[in-house]
């Protein structure tokens, strides 16, 4: 059922690492959705400031990225939906689990600086769930590395192979344009920062005689030298190699000029996946069912001190979604039902009726939900690939008033939900470690549980390396949990997480128990 619906969705992310233009290339497919009018209309999610005093600002940026989490627009008969993801390094978890609520990336790279190491993460989660990729080089009005080069940085540095489809001229000031390599015509570069359409001149390939008078006889030879080059190494791109996320086509362009941007975009729409099954603890669920399904993959509290309700985002993965209908939440294993389930549309917010596989919809939530929820009309199930990931960063949780402690449990417990951070308890004593990717969230973290739990904490560092969850034949495990008593904790679902001190300590303890896996995320 609703495979027309299914057929126009495309639901994806743009990554990169911070300034290399994802905020720049939002607002220029928004510009072509025709969603916003001017460019400078979409506030950058970007975080700006990072000092201790600042956090608050940091949560009212971060909640500024509400608005823009989602943003849907039609496109040439699609319907596009760009999850959007927080810049900032601390937050690259948000980054991690909104990359489960996508079909594809678009992820931007600058020409100047190259593979960054933000980029670098970001393709480890891609790859962890074989998201197809298209790489954008932006910046090339810029003085950059040399294209060759810079496919090889990232078919060394991403660990994966790459295929052009445009081929820049040039770069820098002396940036001519590129050659489009499917449709054989060049795009030529004026640098115009309002400019809604390329100047695509039509030539029949790079031995047309029309090309030494177009782009000057030197560029021509060296045009005609690289896509040689190009065409016998790379041969036509097999769209199959891009869906099974063996091959990132890769294109060109300058974000900030609106310069490749269109051809990005269409061919984007034209082989970007639709909304694809998922995996569940019992069986793989197709979008087309007829049954609705979906989870929260993302949960944002409303930073108005009055409103304590917050904002869980549910990515529709089969059937349809309606406002008033009652759903299975199926880990509390209750019926819930939303009054006021709302879609996004450019920066504003609308309640909708129906939502269909692939769409995201907020939902007004009082605390039901945490990361990884599933909805269903009945069926139990739970969807998979929703992992914590190690933190980078293990402090203790120390609670400065005894006569508080059921708020600061309480407290935690939510906040932790949200994904702010993840939460490691151990027994007996409940000791509580909680581990992050940056010592933003710590403050974070403090400050809300004064203000919205009235509980007051400080966190205690603590060397741990790496959190590894384990498998293995029950009998190692067992005994490698009693040996390793002191460095095991649990974590929100109750499994039995191993907080190694050092690198060191986890090679031995992967040595010594041969038999054991130990993973850095909670799923494998
Ligand atoms: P981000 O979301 O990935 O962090 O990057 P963002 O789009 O905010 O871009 C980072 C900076 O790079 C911005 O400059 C932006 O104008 C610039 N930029 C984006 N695309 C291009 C491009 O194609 N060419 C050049 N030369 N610059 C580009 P800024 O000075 O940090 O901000 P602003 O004052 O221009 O807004």
């Amino acid at each position: 059922m609703y495979e027309v619906e299914i057929s126009k969705r495309k639901t994806f992310a743009i990554i990169s690492h911070p300034d290399a233009g994802k905020t720049t290339l939002t607002e220029k497919f928004l510009l072509f959705g025709g969603q916003i009018q001017t460019a400078g209309a979409v506030k950058s999610n970007k975080i700006t400031k990072t000092a201790a005093s600042d956090f608050m600002e940091i949560e009212k940026q971060r909640g500024i990225s509400v608005a823009t989490s989602v943003m849907t627009f039609p496109y040439k008969g699609k319907w596009v939906n760009i999850l959007d993801t927080p810049g900032h390094k601390d937050f690259a978890e948000d980054t991690y689990r909104t990359l489960t609520a996508v079909d594809s990336v678009i992820l931007v790279i600058d020409c100047v600086k190259g593979v960054e190491e933000q980029t670098k993460r970001l393709m480890e989660v891609c790859r962890m769930r074989k998201t197809p990729v298209i790489v954008f080089v932006n910046k090339l009005d810029r003085d950059g590395k040399d294209p060759f080069d810079l496919l090889d940085e990232i078919e060394d540095n991403l660990d994966i192979q790459v295929h052009p489809l445009s081929w820049p001229i040039n770069g820098g000031r002396d940036f001519k344009g590129v050659y489009l390599l499917p449709n054989k015509s060049l795009n030529l570069f004026e640098s115009n920062k309002t400019k809604k359409a390329d100047d695509i001149v039509s030539i029949d390939g790079v031995h047309d005689p029309k090309l030494p008078q177009i782009i000057g006889t030197k560029d021509a030879d060296k045009l005609i030298e690289d896509i040689e080059l190009i065409e016998g190494v790379y041969g036509d791109l097999k769209i199959e190699d891009y869906l099974s996320a063996d091959i990132a086509p890769v294109f060109f362009g300058s974000a900030l000029n609106n310069f490749g941007i269109q051809e990005l975009l269409d061919t984007f729409v034209n082989i970007a996946p639709n909304p694809l099954p998922r995996n569940t603890d019992t069986r793989e669920i197709a979008p087309e069912e007829a049954k609705f399904s979906g989870f929260i993959f993302k949960i944002h509290a409303n930073l108005d001190p009055r409103h304590r309700d917050r904002i869980a985002f549910l990515r529709v993965c089969s059937g349809k979604f309606e406002r008033n209908k009652a759903y299975k939440h199926t880990r509390l294993e209750k019926p819930v039902k939303f009054a006021n389930p709302y879609t996004f549309l450019a920066d504003s917010k609308e309640v909708m009726d129906a939502a269909f596989p692939g769409d995201v919809v907020g939902l007004y939530d009082t605390g039901n939900f945490k990361i990884g929820d599933t909805l269903t009309e009945g069926e139990l199930f739970t969807f998979k690939g929703i992992p914590s990931f190690s933190p980078e960063i293990f402090k203790e949780l120390i609670n400065l008033d005894p006569m508080k402690s059921k708020q600061l449990e309480k407290g935690i417990q939510q906040l932790t939900d949200e994904g702010l951070a993840s939460l490691f308890t151990q027994e007996p004593g409940s000791r509580k470690f909680v581990g992050t990717v940056g010592e933003l969230q710590f403050e974070v973290l403090q400050y809300r549980l004064e203000h919205e739990y009235n509980a007051k904490c400080r966190f205690e560092a603590r060397s741990i390396h790496k959190a590894c969850w384990m498998t293995g034949p029950e009998a190692d495990l067992k005994d490698f949990m009693r040996y390793r008593q002191q460095n095991i904790a649990y974590d929100k679902d109750q499994n039995p997480v191993f907080l190694a001190e050092t690198a060191y300590i986890l090679r031995t303890a992967i040595e010594k128990y041969s038999e054991i896996q130990f993973h850095t995320t909670s799923e494998f």
